[in-house]
Protein backbone atom coordinates (compact mmCIF):
# COMPACT_ATOMS: atom_id res chain seq x y z
CA UNK A 1 0.00 0.00 0.00
CA UNK A 2 1.15 3.20 -0.72
CA UNK A 3 0.29 6.32 1.71
CA UNK A 4 0.98 10.12 0.76
CA UNK A 5 0.97 13.26 2.91
CA UNK A 6 0.70 16.65 1.91
CA UNK A 7 2.38 19.30 4.78
CA UNK A 8 3.99 22.33 5.15
CA UNK A 9 7.71 22.95 5.32
CA UNK A 10 10.34 22.91 2.75
CA UNK A 11 9.68 21.83 -0.16
CA UNK A 12 10.92 17.88 -0.39
CA UNK A 13 9.70 14.27 -0.91
CA UNK A 14 10.56 11.86 1.55
CA UNK A 15 9.98 8.02 1.15
CA UNK A 16 9.37 6.03 3.66
CA UNK A 17 8.83 2.18 4.30
CA UNK A 18 12.69 0.70 4.16
CA UNK A 19 12.95 1.44 0.70
CA UNK A 20 16.45 -0.17 -1.29
CA UNK A 21 18.03 2.32 -3.47
CA UNK A 22 15.74 2.00 -6.74
CA UNK A 23 13.31 3.34 -4.66
CA UNK A 24 15.06 6.53 -3.82
CA UNK A 25 15.41 7.16 -7.64
CA UNK A 26 11.71 6.38 -7.78
CA UNK A 27 11.32 9.75 -6.53
CA UNK A 28 13.33 11.85 -9.67
CA UNK A 29 11.68 9.10 -11.59
CA UNK A 30 8.09 9.83 -10.70
CA UNK A 31 8.92 13.95 -10.14
CA UNK A 32 9.86 14.38 -13.73
CA UNK A 33 6.90 12.35 -15.02
CA UNK A 34 4.30 14.28 -13.09
CA UNK A 35 5.86 17.73 -14.52
CA UNK A 36 6.12 15.81 -18.25
CA UNK A 37 2.63 15.33 -18.01
CA UNK A 38 1.61 18.37 -17.26
CA UNK A 39 0.55 18.45 -13.63
CA UNK A 40 2.03 20.23 -11.41
CA UNK A 41 4.51 18.46 -8.96
CA UNK A 42 3.61 19.99 -5.76
CA UNK A 43 5.99 21.90 -3.85
CA UNK A 44 5.24 20.94 -0.71
CA UNK A 45 6.68 18.53 2.19
CA UNK A 46 5.17 14.83 0.24
CA UNK A 47 5.75 11.83 2.35
CA UNK A 48 5.33 8.65 0.83
CA UNK A 49 4.80 5.64 2.92
CA UNK A 50 5.11 1.86 1.50
CA UNK A 51 3.84 0.20 3.89
CA UNK A 52 4.18 -3.31 5.29
CA UNK A 53 7.57 -2.00 5.57
CA UNK A 54 9.61 -5.16 5.70
CA UNK A 55 8.42 -5.83 1.85
CA UNK A 56 11.42 -6.14 -0.24
CA UNK A 57 10.53 -2.90 -2.84
CA UNK A 58 12.73 -3.44 -5.77
CA UNK A 59 12.79 -1.57 -9.35
CA UNK A 60 10.36 0.85 -10.12
CA UNK A 61 6.91 -0.85 -9.38
CA UNK A 62 5.40 1.69 -6.91
CA UNK A 63 6.12 4.52 -9.43
CA UNK A 64 3.04 4.70 -10.84
CA UNK A 65 1.02 4.70 -7.46
CA UNK A 66 3.29 6.73 -5.74
CA UNK A 67 2.60 9.71 -8.90
CA UNK A 68 -0.96 8.98 -8.16
CA UNK A 69 -1.11 9.23 -4.54
CA UNK A 70 0.82 12.49 -4.83
CA UNK A 71 -1.90 13.94 -6.90
CA UNK A 72 -4.42 12.38 -5.27
CA UNK A 73 -3.01 14.15 -2.17
CA UNK A 74 -2.78 17.29 -4.19
CA UNK A 75 -6.64 16.87 -5.76
CA UNK A 76 -5.16 16.75 -8.71
CA UNK A 77 -6.98 13.51 -9.69
CA UNK A 78 -10.18 11.89 -7.82
CA UNK A 79 -9.33 9.85 -5.24
CA UNK A 80 -12.57 7.72 -5.89
CA UNK A 81 -11.29 5.23 -7.97
CA UNK A 82 -7.79 4.72 -6.45
CA UNK A 83 -9.17 3.16 -3.23
CA UNK A 84 -10.55 -0.58 -5.05
CA UNK A 85 -7.87 -0.54 -7.70
CA UNK A 86 -3.73 -1.44 -7.43
CA UNK A 87 -1.46 0.11 -10.02
CA UNK A 88 1.62 -1.85 -10.55
CA UNK A 89 3.85 0.07 -13.62
CA UNK A 90 7.76 2.10 -13.80
CA UNK A 91 7.60 5.06 -15.00
CA UNK A 92 9.87 6.40 -17.90
CA UNK A 93 10.52 10.48 -17.11
CA UNK A 94 8.48 10.69 -20.13
CA UNK A 95 5.23 9.52 -18.02
CA UNK A 96 5.11 6.67 -20.18
CA UNK A 97 4.80 3.19 -18.30
CA UNK A 98 7.29 0.18 -18.60
CA UNK A 99 7.33 -3.32 -17.17
CA UNK A 100 7.61 -4.39 -14.27
CA UNK A 101 8.74 -7.96 -12.88
CA UNK A 102 6.39 -9.96 -10.66
CA UNK A 103 2.75 -8.98 -12.35
CA UNK A 104 1.63 -12.15 -12.10
CA UNK A 105 2.22 -12.86 -8.78
CA UNK A 106 0.48 -9.56 -8.34
CA UNK A 107 -2.15 -10.52 -9.87
CA UNK A 108 -3.39 -13.83 -8.50
CA UNK A 109 -2.85 -12.47 -4.76
CA UNK A 110 -5.08 -9.61 -6.12
CA UNK A 111 -7.66 -11.79 -7.76
CA UNK A 112 -8.12 -13.56 -4.13
CA UNK A 113 -9.25 -9.85 -2.69
CA UNK A 114 -11.53 -9.32 -5.64
CA UNK A 115 -9.13 -5.77 -6.58
CA UNK A 116 -9.15 -4.31 -9.91
CA UNK A 117 -5.48 -3.76 -11.03
CA UNK A 118 -4.00 -1.43 -14.06
CA UNK A 119 -0.82 -2.73 -15.36
CA UNK A 120 1.76 -1.38 -18.61
CA UNK A 121 0.88 -2.34 -21.39
CA UNK A 122 4.27 -4.44 -21.59
CA UNK A 123 2.89 -6.56 -19.02
CA UNK A 124 0.02 -7.14 -21.03
CA UNK A 125 0.10 -10.72 -22.50
CA UNK A 126 1.59 -11.91 -18.52
CA UNK A 127 -1.50 -10.43 -17.31
CA UNK A 128 -3.95 -12.07 -19.84
CA UNK A 129 -2.20 -15.35 -18.42
CA UNK A 130 -5.01 -14.73 -15.41
CA UNK A 131 -8.27 -15.34 -16.89
CA UNK A 132 -10.54 -14.25 -14.15
CA UNK A 133 -8.43 -11.10 -12.72
CA UNK A 134 -10.04 -7.78 -13.13
CA UNK A 135 -7.25 -6.36 -15.28
CA UNK A 136 -6.87 -2.97 -17.35
CA UNK A 137 -3.65 -2.24 -19.17
CA UNK A 138 -2.37 1.50 -19.97
CA UNK A 139 0.19 3.04 -21.99
CA UNK A 140 1.50 6.13 -19.75
CA UNK A 141 0.54 8.02 -16.37
CA UNK A 142 -1.66 10.21 -18.39
CA UNK A 143 -4.07 7.83 -19.70
CA UNK A 144 -4.26 6.50 -16.51
CA UNK A 145 -4.81 9.89 -14.71
CA UNK A 146 -7.67 10.21 -17.90
CA UNK A 147 -9.00 7.44 -16.66
CA UNK A 148 -9.15 8.25 -13.25
CA UNK A 149 -11.00 11.78 -14.09
CA UNK A 150 -13.66 9.94 -16.08
CA UNK A 151 -13.09 9.87 -19.41
CA UNK A 152 -11.86 7.05 -21.52
CA UNK A 153 -12.03 3.50 -20.12
CA UNK A 154 -8.25 1.84 -20.16
CA UNK A 155 -8.13 -1.69 -22.83
CA UNK A 156 -8.56 -5.03 -20.73
CA UNK A 157 -5.67 -7.30 -22.10
CA UNK A 158 -5.77 -9.97 -24.69
CA UNK A 159 -6.42 -13.12 -23.85
CA UNK A 160 -3.55 -15.20 -24.87
CA UNK A 161 -3.30 -18.67 -26.80
CA UNK A 162 -3.64 -21.35 -24.67
CA UNK A 163 -2.49 -24.23 -26.40
CA UNK A 164 1.28 -25.13 -25.64
CA UNK A 165 2.78 -25.90 -28.93
CA UNK A 166 4.79 -29.39 -28.74
CA UNK A 167 5.86 -29.65 -31.98
CA UNK A 168 9.06 -27.36 -31.13
CA UNK A 169 10.19 -29.21 -28.43
CA UNK A 170 12.98 -32.12 -29.00
CA UNK A 171 11.15 -35.17 -29.62
CA UNK A 172 12.34 -38.66 -28.76
CA UNK A 173 11.92 -39.98 -32.31
CA UNK A 174 15.44 -38.54 -33.11
CA UNK A 175 16.30 -41.14 -30.11
CA UNK A 176 18.37 -44.32 -31.75
CA UNK A 177 18.72 -47.47 -29.42
CA UNK A 178 18.91 -47.02 -25.20
CA UNK A 179 16.00 -49.08 -24.87
CA UNK A 180 16.56 -49.32 -21.19
CA UNK A 181 16.98 -45.69 -21.11
CA UNK A 182 13.89 -44.91 -22.88
CA UNK A 183 11.90 -46.66 -20.52
CA UNK A 184 13.33 -45.17 -17.65
CA UNK A 185 12.67 -42.24 -19.09
CA UNK A 186 8.78 -42.72 -19.91
CA UNK A 187 8.25 -44.36 -16.59
CA UNK A 188 10.02 -41.31 -14.75
CA UNK A 189 7.78 -39.43 -16.56
CA UNK A 190 4.45 -41.46 -15.49
CA UNK A 191 5.50 -41.88 -11.77
CA UNK A 192 6.96 -38.44 -11.84
CA UNK A 193 10.57 -40.28 -10.40
CA UNK A 194 13.70 -38.70 -10.17
CA UNK A 195 16.49 -40.38 -12.87
CA UNK A 196 20.29 -40.63 -13.08
CA UNK A 197 21.53 -41.68 -16.38
CA UNK A 198 25.06 -43.06 -16.38
CA UNK A 199 26.98 -43.69 -19.32
CA UNK A 200 30.32 -43.04 -21.67
CA UNK A 201 30.57 -39.10 -23.53
CA UNK A 202 28.36 -38.66 -26.24
CA UNK A 203 25.53 -41.43 -25.89
CA UNK A 204 22.89 -39.50 -25.56
CA UNK A 205 22.22 -38.61 -22.34
CA UNK A 206 21.78 -34.98 -22.82
CA UNK A 207 19.51 -36.03 -25.60
CA UNK A 208 17.51 -37.76 -23.63
CA UNK A 209 17.31 -35.64 -20.59
CA UNK A 210 15.82 -32.86 -22.95
CA UNK A 211 13.01 -35.13 -24.54
CA UNK A 212 11.46 -35.54 -20.77
CA UNK A 213 9.27 -32.37 -20.59
CA UNK A 214 8.06 -33.53 -23.99
CA UNK A 215 6.65 -36.86 -22.63
CA UNK A 216 5.35 -34.97 -19.30
CA UNK A 217 1.23 -34.34 -19.66
CA UNK A 218 0.95 -30.23 -20.56
CA UNK A 219 0.68 -28.08 -17.63
CA UNK A 220 -2.61 -27.41 -15.76
CA UNK A 221 -3.75 -23.78 -15.43
CA UNK A 222 -3.24 -23.53 -12.36
CA UNK A 223 0.48 -25.24 -12.20
CA UNK A 224 0.86 -23.29 -15.26
CA UNK A 225 0.15 -20.05 -13.40
CA UNK A 226 2.50 -21.33 -10.53
CA UNK A 227 5.50 -21.95 -12.74
CA UNK A 228 5.11 -18.21 -14.36
CA UNK A 229 4.41 -16.99 -11.40
CA UNK A 230 8.13 -18.01 -10.08
CA UNK A 231 9.63 -16.99 -13.31
CA UNK A 232 7.79 -13.61 -13.34
CA UNK A 233 9.12 -12.85 -9.61
CA UNK A 234 12.82 -13.82 -11.41
CA UNK A 235 12.19 -11.46 -13.99
CA UNK A 236 11.68 -13.33 -17.26
CA UNK A 237 9.15 -12.22 -19.63
CA UNK A 238 6.99 -15.02 -20.28
CA UNK A 239 6.11 -15.87 -24.04
CA UNK A 240 2.27 -16.29 -24.04
CA UNK A 241 2.51 -18.91 -26.43
CA UNK A 242 4.83 -20.99 -24.53
CA UNK A 243 3.17 -20.32 -20.98
CA UNK A 244 2.01 -24.19 -20.93
CA UNK A 245 5.43 -25.49 -21.37
CA UNK A 246 6.73 -27.52 -18.48
CA UNK A 247 10.28 -26.04 -17.96
CA UNK A 248 13.53 -27.54 -18.55
CA UNK A 249 16.34 -25.91 -16.54
CA UNK A 250 19.64 -27.14 -17.17
CA UNK A 251 21.99 -25.02 -14.66
CA UNK A 252 26.04 -25.84 -15.69
CA UNK A 253 27.62 -27.04 -12.74
CA UNK A 254 30.15 -24.19 -12.55
CA UNK A 255 26.71 -22.05 -11.61
CA UNK A 256 26.94 -20.28 -7.52
CA UNK A 257 24.02 -21.85 -5.08
CA UNK A 258 22.67 -19.18 -5.14
CA UNK A 259 22.03 -19.43 -8.87
CA UNK A 260 20.81 -22.85 -8.49
CA UNK A 261 18.94 -22.79 -4.76
CA UNK A 262 18.41 -18.93 -5.09
CA UNK A 263 18.53 -16.24 -2.62
CA UNK A 264 20.92 -13.58 -2.71
CA UNK A 265 20.38 -9.47 -0.82
CA UNK A 266 16.93 -9.10 -1.96
CA UNK A 267 16.14 -13.35 -2.18
CA UNK A 268 15.54 -14.46 -5.95
CA UNK A 269 14.09 -18.33 -6.71
CA UNK A 270 17.12 -20.05 -8.03
CA UNK A 271 17.23 -22.51 -10.94
CA UNK A 272 15.44 -25.15 -8.87
CA UNK A 273 12.42 -22.90 -8.88
CA UNK A 274 12.51 -21.95 -12.11
CA UNK A 275 12.33 -25.67 -12.81
CA UNK A 276 9.16 -25.90 -10.84
CA UNK A 277 6.52 -28.29 -12.04
CA UNK A 278 9.35 -29.06 -14.93
CA UNK A 279 12.66 -30.50 -15.11
CA UNK A 280 15.84 -29.91 -13.30
CA UNK A 281 18.54 -31.46 -15.37
CA UNK A 282 22.12 -31.51 -13.80
CA UNK A 283 24.70 -33.21 -16.12
CA UNK A 284 27.92 -33.91 -14.89
CA UNK A 285 26.69 -34.80 -11.09
CA UNK A 286 29.84 -35.58 -9.83
CA UNK A 287 30.83 -32.12 -10.84
CA UNK A 288 28.35 -30.03 -8.94
CA UNK A 289 29.70 -28.73 -5.62
CA UNK A 290 29.00 -31.16 -2.69
CA UNK A 291 27.41 -28.41 -0.98
CA UNK A 292 25.01 -27.58 -3.53
CA UNK A 293 24.28 -31.13 -4.14
CA UNK A 294 22.95 -31.21 -0.17
CA UNK A 295 21.48 -28.45 -0.56
CA UNK A 296 19.25 -30.27 -2.90
CA UNK A 297 17.91 -32.49 -0.36
CA UNK A 298 15.52 -30.40 1.39
CA UNK A 299 13.62 -29.12 -2.04
CA UNK A 300 13.50 -32.83 -3.39
CA UNK A 301 11.69 -33.91 -0.09
CA UNK A 302 9.38 -31.09 0.59
CA UNK A 303 9.07 -29.57 -2.72
CA UNK A 304 9.59 -25.55 -1.81
CA UNK A 305 12.28 -24.13 -0.78
CA UNK A 306 13.19 -21.52 2.42
CA UNK A 307 15.97 -18.69 1.84
CA UNK A 308 16.66 -17.33 5.25
CA UNK A 309 18.07 -14.17 5.57
CA UNK A 310 18.61 -11.69 8.47
CA UNK A 311 15.32 -11.29 9.54
CA UNK A 312 13.28 -12.32 5.92
CA UNK A 313 12.40 -15.54 5.22
CA UNK A 314 11.54 -16.44 1.57
CA UNK A 315 9.55 -19.85 0.73
CA UNK A 316 9.95 -20.48 -3.42
CA UNK A 317 8.59 -23.71 -4.79
CA UNK A 318 10.65 -26.08 -5.95
CA UNK A 319 8.63 -29.25 -7.27
CA UNK A 320 11.18 -30.70 -10.09
CA UNK A 321 11.96 -33.87 -11.06
CA UNK A 322 15.54 -34.37 -11.01
CA UNK A 323 17.35 -35.61 -14.52
CA UNK A 324 20.77 -36.26 -13.36
CA UNK A 325 23.63 -37.65 -15.93
CA UNK A 326 26.93 -38.63 -15.17
CA UNK A 327 29.84 -40.44 -16.63
CA UNK A 328 31.12 -43.50 -14.78
CA UNK A 329 34.70 -42.96 -14.14
CA UNK A 330 36.69 -39.52 -14.65
CA UNK A 331 37.70 -39.84 -18.42
CA UNK A 332 34.48 -41.61 -18.76
CA UNK A 333 35.24 -44.57 -20.57
CA UNK A 334 34.95 -47.43 -17.23
CA UNK A 335 32.94 -50.78 -18.32
CA UNK A 336 33.02 -49.27 -22.18
CA UNK A 337 34.14 -52.38 -24.02
CA UNK A 338 37.25 -51.76 -25.79
CA UNK A 339 39.58 -51.26 -22.40
CA UNK A 340 39.17 -47.28 -23.64
CA UNK A 341 39.42 -46.65 -19.49
CA UNK A 342 42.51 -45.33 -18.30
CA UNK A 343 41.02 -44.81 -14.66
CA UNK A 344 42.87 -46.27 -11.51
CA UNK A 345 39.97 -48.50 -8.91
CA UNK A 346 41.08 -45.90 -6.88
CA UNK A 347 40.58 -42.84 -9.20
CA UNK A 348 36.87 -44.27 -9.99
CA UNK A 349 35.80 -44.38 -6.44
CA UNK A 350 36.64 -40.83 -5.37
CA UNK A 351 34.52 -39.73 -8.12
CA UNK A 352 31.82 -41.64 -7.50
CA UNK A 353 32.39 -41.05 -3.73
CA UNK A 354 31.37 -36.95 -4.94
CA UNK A 355 27.75 -38.47 -4.70
CA UNK A 356 26.56 -38.77 -1.01
CA UNK A 357 24.10 -40.84 -0.40
CA UNK A 358 20.89 -39.39 0.97
CA UNK A 359 21.01 -37.55 -2.59
CA UNK A 360 21.20 -40.73 -4.79
CA UNK A 361 18.79 -42.22 -2.33
CA UNK A 362 15.86 -40.22 -3.41
CA UNK A 363 16.73 -41.21 -7.45
CA UNK A 364 14.54 -44.08 -7.99
CA UNK A 365 15.69 -44.62 -11.52
CA UNK A 366 19.38 -45.32 -12.46
CA UNK A 367 20.02 -47.03 -15.41
CA UNK A 368 23.36 -46.58 -17.67
CA UNK A 369 23.39 -45.35 -21.14
CA UNK A 370 26.06 -47.54 -23.34
CA UNK A 371 27.73 -46.99 -26.56
CA UNK A 372 25.20 -47.07 -29.36
CA UNK A 373 27.07 -49.10 -32.19
CA UNK A 374 27.48 -46.51 -35.25
CA UNK A 375 25.65 -48.62 -37.54
CA UNK A 376 22.40 -48.80 -35.20
CA UNK A 377 23.16 -44.54 -34.91
CA UNK A 378 22.83 -44.58 -38.92
CA UNK A 379 20.21 -46.90 -38.97
CA UNK A 380 16.35 -45.93 -40.27
CA UNK A 381 14.34 -45.50 -37.87
CA UNK A 382 12.57 -48.89 -36.11
CA UNK A 383 9.71 -49.19 -34.99
CA UNK A 384 10.79 -49.00 -31.66
CA UNK A 385 12.04 -45.60 -31.91
CA UNK A 386 8.55 -44.20 -30.99
CA UNK A 387 7.75 -40.58 -31.37
CA UNK A 388 7.21 -38.01 -27.82
CA UNK A 389 3.40 -38.65 -28.79
CA UNK A 390 2.69 -41.73 -28.50
CA UNK A 391 4.93 -42.27 -25.00
CA UNK A 392 3.14 -38.84 -23.17
CA UNK A 393 -0.56 -40.87 -24.13
CA UNK A 394 0.97 -43.89 -22.11
CA UNK A 395 2.22 -41.62 -19.50
CA UNK A 396 -0.76 -39.42 -19.64
CA UNK A 397 -2.89 -42.74 -18.88
CA UNK A 398 -0.59 -43.92 -16.19
CA UNK A 399 -0.71 -40.93 -14.16
CA UNK A 400 -4.51 -40.88 -14.38
CA UNK A 401 -4.45 -43.78 -12.51
CA UNK A 402 -2.06 -42.74 -9.77
CA UNK A 403 -3.96 -39.49 -9.39
CA UNK A 404 -7.36 -41.54 -9.17
CA UNK A 405 -5.25 -43.59 -6.44
CA UNK A 406 -3.48 -41.30 -4.11
CA UNK A 407 -3.65 -38.09 -5.92
CA UNK A 408 -0.54 -37.73 -6.42
CA UNK A 409 2.51 -39.32 -8.48
CA UNK A 410 3.68 -42.74 -7.67
CA UNK A 411 7.05 -41.03 -6.52
CA UNK A 412 5.81 -38.96 -4.01
CA UNK A 413 3.39 -41.40 -2.29
CA UNK A 414 4.15 -41.94 1.43
CA UNK A 415 4.93 -45.33 2.43
CA UNK A 416 1.18 -45.86 4.13
CA UNK A 417 -0.04 -44.76 0.78
CA UNK A 418 2.40 -47.36 -0.63
CA UNK A 419 1.50 -50.50 1.52
CA UNK A 420 -2.20 -49.89 1.07
CA UNK A 421 -1.78 -49.10 -2.63
CA UNK A 422 0.49 -51.48 -3.42
CA UNK A 423 0.00 -54.67 -0.98
CA UNK A 424 2.30 -57.97 -2.37
CA UNK A 425 1.11 -61.08 -2.14
CA UNK A 426 2.85 -63.45 0.17
CA UNK A 427 5.41 -64.95 -2.83
CA UNK A 428 5.91 -61.80 -3.91
CA UNK A 429 7.11 -60.43 -0.80
CA UNK A 430 9.35 -62.94 -0.11
CA UNK A 431 10.63 -62.98 -3.28
CA UNK A 432 11.93 -59.56 -3.22
CA UNK A 433 12.92 -59.63 0.33
CA UNK A 434 15.37 -62.64 -0.99
CA UNK A 435 16.55 -60.79 -4.37
CA UNK A 436 17.39 -57.11 -1.92
CA UNK A 437 19.40 -59.60 0.37
CA UNK A 438 20.61 -61.32 -2.21
CA UNK A 439 21.74 -57.69 -3.96
CA UNK A 440 22.74 -56.57 -0.45
CA UNK A 441 20.00 -53.22 -1.10
CA UNK A 442 18.62 -51.72 2.22
CA UNK A 443 15.31 -51.91 3.80
CA UNK A 444 14.66 -47.94 2.22
CA UNK A 445 15.43 -50.21 -1.58
CA UNK A 446 12.22 -52.16 -0.61
CA UNK A 447 10.20 -48.77 -0.82
CA UNK A 448 11.47 -47.67 -3.79
CA UNK A 449 11.33 -50.67 -5.94
CA UNK A 450 7.90 -51.00 -4.93
CA UNK A 451 7.38 -47.32 -6.20
CA UNK A 452 8.67 -47.95 -9.24
CA UNK A 453 6.89 -51.45 -9.57
CA UNK A 454 3.32 -49.39 -8.84
CA UNK A 455 4.55 -47.00 -11.80
CA UNK A 456 5.20 -50.52 -13.88
CA UNK A 457 1.72 -51.49 -13.32
CA UNK A 458 -0.08 -48.43 -14.14
CA UNK A 459 1.90 -47.98 -17.36
CA UNK A 460 0.89 -51.59 -17.96
CA UNK A 461 -3.06 -50.67 -17.30
CA UNK A 462 -2.97 -53.31 -14.48
CA UNK A 463 -4.75 -50.96 -11.60
CA UNK A 464 -4.64 -53.53 -9.25
CA UNK A 465 -1.80 -55.71 -8.00
CA UNK A 466 2.29 -55.48 -8.80
CA UNK A 467 3.73 -58.60 -9.80
CA UNK A 468 6.71 -60.35 -10.07
CA UNK A 469 7.60 -59.08 -13.80
CA UNK A 470 6.98 -55.50 -12.22
CA UNK A 471 9.10 -55.70 -9.18
CA UNK A 472 11.87 -57.18 -11.62
CA UNK A 473 11.75 -54.53 -13.90
CA UNK A 474 11.80 -52.02 -11.28
CA UNK A 475 14.96 -54.03 -9.65
CA UNK A 476 16.33 -53.55 -13.13
CA UNK A 477 15.87 -49.97 -13.45
CA UNK A 478 18.06 -49.04 -10.60
CA UNK A 479 20.91 -51.77 -10.89
CA UNK A 480 24.08 -49.22 -11.15
CA UNK A 481 26.55 -49.14 -7.92
CA UNK A 482 27.37 -45.51 -7.89
N1 LIG B 1 21.15 -42.82 -29.06
C1 LIG B 1 21.38 -41.84 -29.93
N2 LIG B 1 20.55 -41.64 -30.97
C2 LIG B 1 20.76 -40.64 -31.85
N3 LIG B 1 21.78 -39.77 -31.77
C3 LIG B 1 22.65 -39.92 -30.77
C4 LIG B 1 22.49 -40.94 -29.78
N4 LIG B 1 23.48 -40.84 -28.91
C5 LIG B 1 24.23 -39.81 -29.31
N5 LIG B 1 23.74 -39.24 -30.42
C6 LIG B 1 24.34 -38.10 -31.14
O1 LIG B 1 25.44 -37.66 -30.38
C7 LIG B 1 25.29 -36.34 -29.93
C8 LIG B 1 25.74 -36.23 -28.48
O2 LIG B 1 24.76 -36.80 -27.64
P1 LIG B 1 24.55 -36.29 -26.17
O3 LIG B 1 25.04 -34.91 -26.04
O4 LIG B 1 23.16 -36.56 -25.79
O5 LIG B 1 25.54 -37.26 -25.41
P2 LIG B 1 25.86 -37.33 -23.86
O6 LIG B 1 25.64 -38.74 -23.47
O7 LIG B 1 25.10 -36.30 -23.16
O8 LIG B 1 27.40 -37.03 -23.83
P3 LIG B 1 28.31 -36.33 -22.69
O9 LIG B 1 28.59 -37.37 -21.66
O10 LIG B 1 29.53 -35.95 -23.46
O11 LIG B 1 27.55 -35.18 -22.17
C9 LIG B 1 23.84 -36.02 -30.09
O12 LIG B 1 23.63 -34.67 -30.40
C10 LIG B 1 23.42 -36.90 -31.23
O13 LIG B 1 23.66 -36.27 -32.45
MG1 LIG C 1 25.75 -34.58 -22.17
Amino acid sequence: MVEVNLSGGLPNTFIVGLPEAAVREARDRVRVAIQNTAFEYPSRRITVNLAPAELPKDGGRFDLAIALGILAAANQVPRKRLLDCEFLGELALSGELRPVAGVLPALLHAGKRRRRVVVPRANAAEAALVADADVLVADSLAEVCAWLRGGEELSRPQAATAEAPTDAMPDLVDVRGQLQARRALEVAAAGGHHLLLVGPPGTGKTMLAERLPGILPPLGESEALETCAVRSVAGEVIDPALWRRRPFRAPHHTASAVALVGGGSRPRPGEISLAHHGVLFLDELPEYERRVLEVLREPLESGQIVISRAARQNTFPAQFQLVAAMNPCPCGYHGDPGGRCRCTPDQVARYRARLSGPLLDRIDLQVEVPRVPLHELTAARRDYDEDSATVRERVIAARRQALLRAGRPNAEISVRELERDCALGVKERDWLQNTLERLRLSARAYHRVLRVARTLADLEGSAGCVNREHLAEALQLRRIDV
